[in-house]
């Protein structure tokens, strides 16, 4: 009996909700593109839970969205490695799929160089394959940052060439590019998306998404 019901929890077709990790800094946590991706998965269908030990407070038109996510104002990647708070984030929380926007705050603050930043990204990237060999990664190029746009565009492209060699078939990584097209307009304070940018950024990262658990429900 036993045996039949660990066998029948095993379904070829992954039936259960999808655990979709936002990690980042207060890019990810501020606004409302999370909610705004909640909702479509709502809409169109689809069983996302999302999962972080961070809860957002916006209110987001009144949604009552799943407020759940790593998203760590003033976070720099450089650090989460070194402290190897990730390791502890997925423990509490597993994922099967991770969208992360990070980068912003090392170049910010931290002054940090793209070789820093990938090597970090590297680690990260490793992490969540320790968590789960089969996680599906999705990694933005970093929307402007108009006080040091020129880093985060250097950033930026260096991270297709990066994807590709750490891609794997197991672990597929797909790049969501939240930088072509978005405008001061998308920026409220220069750094953090105003409600354009909330929308832009949803609408970005939902193709990869829908594909990631495309990948994972066998479809
Ligand atoms: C990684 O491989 C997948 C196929 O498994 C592909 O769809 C994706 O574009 C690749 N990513 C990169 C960055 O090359």
């Amino acid at each position: 009996m036993r045996l039949q019901l660990l066998f029948l929890a095993f379904p070829v077709i992954h039936a259960a909700a999808i655990r979709w990790m936002p990690l980042g800094d207060s890019i990810t946590d501020y606004g409302c593109w999370r909610a705004w991706l909640w909702e479509r998965f709502q809409n169109e269908g689809y069983d996302v839970d999302l999962v972080g030990g961070e809860r957002a407070g916006e209110n987001c038109r009144g949604l009552d969205f799943d407020r759940d996510h790593e998203g760590h104002p003033g976070y720099m990647a450089v650090d989460i490695v070194a402290k190897k708070q990730l390791v502890d984030w997925l423990k509490k929380n597993p994922a099967d799929v991770v969208t992360m926007h990070l980068g912003t705050n090392d170049i910010f603050r931290g002054n940090k160089k793209t070789g820093e930043i990938l090597e970090a990204y590297t680690t990260l990237v490793d992490v969540m394959r320790g968590s789960n060999p089969g996680m599906r990664i999705i990694v933005a190029q970093i929307i402007p940052l108009p006080a040091v746009d020129r880093q985060v565009q250097e950033l930026n492209r260096a991270i297709p060439a990066w994807a590709e060699s750490k891609n794997s078939s197991a672990s597929p990584i797909w790049l969501v590019d939240q930088w072509t097209g978005f405008t001061s307009a998308d920026l409220k304070d220069g750094i953090h998306p105003s409600e354009s940018g909330d929308a832009k950024m949803a609408e970005r990262f939902w193709p990869a998404l829908v594909r990631a658990i495309g990948t994972i429900q066998g479809r």
